[in-house]
């Protein structure tokens, strides 16, 4: 259970960041932050139901939290019994408000009033149904059964005095405790993320039935308060700002626009070589289209293929895109002649880009995204750097987008990565082994019957589990493709099977032998490239054609070096969600699948089609 604890710098900024729009008054509800992927989804759910809430620290001065009216302690990546748990201020439990702890705050609560708190005997990741086993006014209105979403590995096994279980699941028999006389609650679940059904209404009874909150936040404000604090960054100076034409760095281009005026903003779109096929054209004429005229395209693609030479880890090839990007960005700047100390960086980042990059005290680092490299929180640190939309999540982005005035084309496009096909592009040396191959496909056999043919794969991909990063080996199954039982063992197999984080069905062809499955090497070359293009145009234009574009939130296509005849495997990632913290992977129509993965497989160079199975968590949406 590694923490990766980032500068003190970057920290302190990025409590900025999530603060950012709380700063002017003080908030109702006070977060403790103990690490998780969630915190700052919290205070987001919590600012939609009107109320002010504001992220803190686990060892805050209890005197700063005068006046809260409710403290919610998050989840996190640690254990409570474990010498790496987080050192909290005890005081947290005499300021006499009501508290609602959620998954690891769910154990503290439990562990600080005496109760006991152990490894689960099995874990649970996403997709889970809770079932009511007693009334409670934080669940009230909630069915006796819901899904949930869970991300967990301990439970509590032993309640503490006073408390009472208020709900359970099939493997977690505290999924929901309260003492209501102390008005303590604690979640196992996550109420806070889009895929937990009930989980606003949940949060809805804290803030105002238990809490009794008052409206105190709308979306005009926290408009302007970016308004106000995108000014104060930039003051005298203009904005040099990345624009890949998706969503994110559409809207922020129009944002600053609006705020700074269209001379003080100028575009660089970069070619990275990472594109889909014809993308940078396509982004060159959509933007022109919808005004944007300040706008530079360069094609760098031979400067990021030559850095990626050889490289196959994902974090080290993460790393050298985010580089890369400022390298190209730099020289750019040099051949128009423009003053460094003129200019601002700017960047259409997110906050899941933050959280996943590790980006707050106590959270575990998912991925490296390209806008959260190093040399990026050194520009933060000098003030050199302006990203409006640090705070939102994409269908807040979107939101904003239509406030704006931006056309609908840009606005719903798929989300699409910075660093695009090269992390999509699996790339392996051909030795990847597995330790205990045989033990662990004989675990795998074990839980889904004589029905289904099932195989650990010698490739790896991230996952995250329980707040922490995972990289890990997809498991292939093959046999009936009946959704509905696929998604029980998808679930299964990840929560009991360590070694598995992710599941792949086999679509076509419709037999193989999974013995014959090798890895061979593969590296990011233009020619791999190309075949993925060829691969996801072909992708994106049937579920155009067939009208599930709208209906799929994002349709990644990943190319792996995992070969039955010589040529390579190729992985359908179709997934449905809100803002990419939790997803549940698309359940596609049959016969659409079957035809599409048929006209895939006619491609020179693919020898299978997969289609993957996982939620988030266990999976991440993209393979690294
Ligand atoms: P994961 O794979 O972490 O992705 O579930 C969540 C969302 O973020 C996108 N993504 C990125 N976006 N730079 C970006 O701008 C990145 O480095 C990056 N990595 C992942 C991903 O496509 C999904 O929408």
């Amino acid at each position: 259970m590694s923490i990766i604890i980032q500068p003190e710098f970057y920290f302190n900024l990025k409590i900025r960041y999530n603060n950012f729009m709380t700063k002017q008054k003080n908030p109702q509800i006070a977060v403790i932050d103990f690490g998780s992927q969630y915190t700052h989804l919290i205070t987001r759910r919590i600012r939609q139901l009107g109320v002010l809430a504001k992220i803190y620290l686990p060892d805050v001065k209890i005197e700063e939290l005068k006046g809260v009216k409710g403290v919610i302690l998050s989840g996190g990546p640690n254990s409570v019994y474990d010498k790496t748990a987080v050192k909290y201020d005890k005081k947290l439990f005499s300021l006499s408000v009501p508290v609602l702890g959620l998954c690891y705050g769910h154990q503290l609560l439990a562990h600080h009033f005496g109760g006991q708190v152990k490894p689960g005997k099995t874990k649970e990741y996403g997709f889970a149904q809770l079932q009511l086993l007693n009334k409670s006014r934080l669940t009230s209105g909630v069915p006796k059964s819901s899904r949930i979403w869970m991300s967990h590995g301990d439970s509590v096994a032993v309640l503490p005095a006073g408390f009472l279980a208020v709900g359970r699941t099939a493997d977690c028999s505290v999924a929901a405790m309260a003492d209501e006389k102390r008005k303590l609650y604690g979640l196992q679940f996550h109420p806070e993320v889009a895929h937990s059904v009930y989980g606003s209404k949940i949060l809805n009874n804290f803030i105002f039935k238990i809490c009794a909150c008052q409206k105190d936040w709308s979306l005009d404000s926290y408009f302007l308060q970016i308004v106000k604090e995108v000014k104060k960054t930039v003051g005298q100076r203009k904005v040099f700002l990345l624009v890949s034409g998706g969503v994110d760095s559409s809207v922020c281009f129009a944002l600053l626009e609006k705020i700074l005026g269209k001379k003080r903003v100028l575009g660089l779109h970069v070619d990275s070589g990472s594109m889909r096929l014809d993308e940078s054209s396509k982004v060159k004429t959509a933007l022109a289209k919808a005004g944007f005229d300040n706008l530079q395209i360069i094609d760098a693609s031979l400067t990021f293929l030559s850095a990626e030479k050889g490289v196959i880890e994902p974090e080290k090839k993460r790393e050298i895109i985010g580089r890369t990007f400022l390298q190209v960005k730099d020289q750019v700047m040099a051949d128009l002649k423009l003053k460094p100390a003129d200019w601002v960086l700017g960047q259409g980042t997110i906050y899941p880009d933050t959280i996943e990059t590790g980006g707050t005290k106590h959270a575990d680092k998912i991925k490296t995204h390209h806008n959260r490299v190093k040399e990026i929180l050194k520009l933060m640190r000098l003030g050199a750097l302006v990203e409006p939309l640090a705070g939102l999540y994409k269908d807040e982005v979107r939101l904003i987008g239509q406030k704006l005035g931006l056309p609908k084309s840009l606005i719903d496009r798929h989300p699409f990565p910075g660093p695009g096909l090269f992390i999509r592009t699996l790339c392996s040396d051909g030795q990847e082994k597995i330790t205990d191959q045989a033990r662990i496909n004989q675990q795998l056999k074990k839980v889904v019957g004589p029905d289904y043919q099932i195989s650990v794969l010698p490739v790896k991909s991230v996952g995250v589990q329980g707040d922490n990063r995972t990289y890990r080996h997809p498991a292939i199954i093959s046999g009936p493709l009946n959704f509905s039982k696929l998604h029980d063992l998808s679930v299964r197999l990840t929560n009991e099977i360590k070694a598995v984080n992710r599941i792949v069905y086999q679509v076509c062809p419709a037999k193989i032998d999974f013995k014959k499955l090798k890895t061979k090497p593969g590296y990011l070359s233009k020619d791999r490239l190309d075949l993925l293009r060829q691969v996801d145009d072909l992708v994106d234009k049937e579920m155009r054609r067939l009208g599930l574009y709208k209906k799929i939130w994002q349709f990644p296509v990943v190319l792996l070096p995992l070969t039955y005849l010589g040529g390579e495997t190729i992985i359908l990632r179709p997934v449905e969600s809100e803002e990419a913290m939790t997803v549940n992977f698309y359940q596609m129509n049959k016969k659409i699948l079957n035809d599409l993965a048929k006209k895939i497989l006619k491609i020179k160079g693919i020898d299978l089609v997969l289609y993957d199975i996982t939620n988030k968590p266990p999976g991440t949406i993209e393979w690294e």
